[in-house]
């Protein structure tokens, strides 16, 4: 599949932002030109082999960057196994419905093959996410690299750092200010909400009959209800299209169907409501797609480390 598509060239802004915000990250795009030249290429060719044969892992790749990013910053202390004097993030509550750690290993795996010791854990899993976007069907961004992998991981911080399902929108924007994230940047990138899926448990609290949410469409409540209570497990999270990326996220919202209340709140609130009715009206599908690569570049310089920091991991689970 062609990775990118001529009507998303003019993005030279992105360029532009990519490279001014990476440069205060201490990032750089083309970071691997002379070390390891065809790492994007590597990456790229592997994510559409993987797409190919599961769709549906476009979502939970996506979802890992993020929760890698919210914690200790992009440096892939997502990844690494609990040992056996710590808890690591990946076995605390939040964590536990993540997926595509074999994915990201069969990559690094190549890139290993290809260049030993050369590309980090934390830059294969930024560019695996952008690609898993790519590949279903949303905008491409250019992508800063040179992100160190941390030392340290912590289920504790995990569960205090990520934003619950049960978020209000004060509380969802003050834990994304905390990362340098503002009120625009939860409206747009909650839209990764639009590929995917749910477990049951992260939002049947909304449906039981004594604390039914009156912010959930009772149709749909009725719907989920219905497929949770008979043995499902998962429920889409923008049901028609969680494969693939685009704005519909947004006209579920805006019919109180989003998922999580974390969704719904985003209606209620002045401004994010109306981010989510200027999308859901399908005339601004092109702008949500630049702003979510613009809140992607900015989400994806949270907290990296470089230079001498970190390490450079040679497989993504375990630290050298
Ligand atoms: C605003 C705060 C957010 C909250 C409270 C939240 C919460 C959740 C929850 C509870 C799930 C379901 C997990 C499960 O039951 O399996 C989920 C899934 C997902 N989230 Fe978020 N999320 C947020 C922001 C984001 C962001 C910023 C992104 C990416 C840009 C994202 C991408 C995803 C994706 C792609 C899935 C589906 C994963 C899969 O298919 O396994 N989320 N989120």
């Amino acid at each position: 599949m062609e990775i990118m598509r001529s009507w998303q060239l003019p993005l030279a802004l992105l360029v532009i932002l990519a490279a001014s915000s990476a440069a205060a990250a201490q990032l750089e795009i083309g970071f691997y030109s002379k070390t390891c030249p065809d790492a994007e290429k590597i990456v790229q060719e592997e994510m559409t082999k993987i797409i190919a044969a599961a769709p549906s892992l476009a979502g939970p790749l996506l979802r890992l960057h993020f929760h890698d990013c919210f914690v200790r910053g992009c440096d892939a202390s997502v990844l690494l196994e609990s040992t056996p004097g710590n808890t690591a993030e990946k076995d605390a509550k939040p964590n536990k419905s993540l997926r595509g750690f074999g994915s990201v290993e069969r990559v690094k795996a190549k890139l290993e093959a290809a260049c030993p010791g050369i590309v980090s854990c934390a830059d294969v899993l930024t560019l695996m996410s952008r690609d898993a976007v790519v590949l279903s069907h949303g905008p491409h961004w250019p992508v800063a690299l040179g992100r160190r992998d941390g030392m340290a991981s912590s289920a504790t911080e995990a569960s205090n750092e990520l934003p619950p399902a049960s978020g209000d929108v004060p509380l969802l924007a003050k834990i994304f200010a905390s990362k340098g994230l503002n009120l625009k940047d939860l409206a747009v990138l909650s839209g990764g909400h639009t590929l995917g899926t749910a477990h049951c448990a992260s939002f049947d609290d909304r449906l039981s009959n004594s604390t039914v949410d009156p912010s959930l469409d009772s149709e749909y409540a009725d719907r989920l209800r219905l497929k949770c209570g008979s043995g499902g497990v998962l429920a889409e999270m923008d049901p028609g299209s969680y494969k693939t990326f685009d704005g519909s996220y947004y006209r579920q919202v805006a019919k109180r169907r989003g998922l999580f209340r974390s969704d719904a709140a985003l209606l209620a609130d002045a401004t994010t409501g109306d981010y989510v009715r200027r999308v859901a009206s399908g005339k601004f599908d092109a702008e949500f797609f630049r702003d979510f690569s613009e809140s992607m570049i900015k989400m994806g310089n949270v907290g990296v480390l470089t230079g001498s920091q970190g390490e450079i991991r040679k497989k993504c689970y375990v630290l050298n």
